[in-house]
């Protein structure tokens, strides 16, 4: 019987040649596609919300706000991505509710976190519904995503 192999094989330690053998016209395009759209955009603003999130309950007002400044990072580059997107995201999220839970992280206030909180699970379900995913409505995170120590 063929033994399983552990040990690393030729074949895992070759160099990843998938997108230099493709000619070069179709590079860009392939670069493209493995970037992907909106969707993985929104898998990390998903998950930096719900660490936010656990950052302000624990009042680890500092994790709080690295979360909040990475989520509008990610939300920016997804945009860069997906423009048709923009418009909405500025209407109904990025002037608003995404300013006001970070002044309630720099206030280290929590019962204005709780409150902004609302506010800004509301507008990341506007803007599902301005999108056409009215389905997606989001809701307050029951689950940890991080093993994170409380401060
Ligand atoms: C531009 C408006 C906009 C804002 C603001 C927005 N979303 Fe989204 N979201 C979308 C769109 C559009 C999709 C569907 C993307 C697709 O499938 O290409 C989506 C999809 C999702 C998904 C499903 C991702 C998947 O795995 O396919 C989740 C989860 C999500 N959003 C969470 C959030 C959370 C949490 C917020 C707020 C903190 C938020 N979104 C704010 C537009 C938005």
């Amino acid at each position: 019987m063929a033994q399983h192999q552990h040990a690393p094989s030729m074949e895992g330690m070759q160099k990843p040649d998938w997108l230099v053998k493709l000619a070069p016209a179709a590079r860009t395009e392939a670069i493209q596609r493995q970037l992907r759209g909106f969707e993985t955009t929104m898998a990390e603003v998903a998950y930096r919300y719900t660490e936010m999130y656990w950052g302000g309950i624990d009042g680890n007002w500092e994790y709080a706000a690295h979360m909040q400044g990475e989520m509008g990072k990610a939300l920016a580059l997804g945009l860069e991505r997906r423009p048709v997107y923009r418009k909405s995201a500025e209407q109904l999220f990025l002037k608003g509710a995404f300013v006001q839970i970070g002044e309630a992280i720099q206030k280290k206030d929590a019962a204005l976190f709780k409150e902004r909180i609302e506010t800004l699970r509301a507008s990341c379900s506007a803007c599902h519904a301005a999108e056409k995913h009215a389905f997606i409505k989001i809701a307050v995170p029951t689950v940890r995503r991080n093993p994170i120590e409380k401060p």
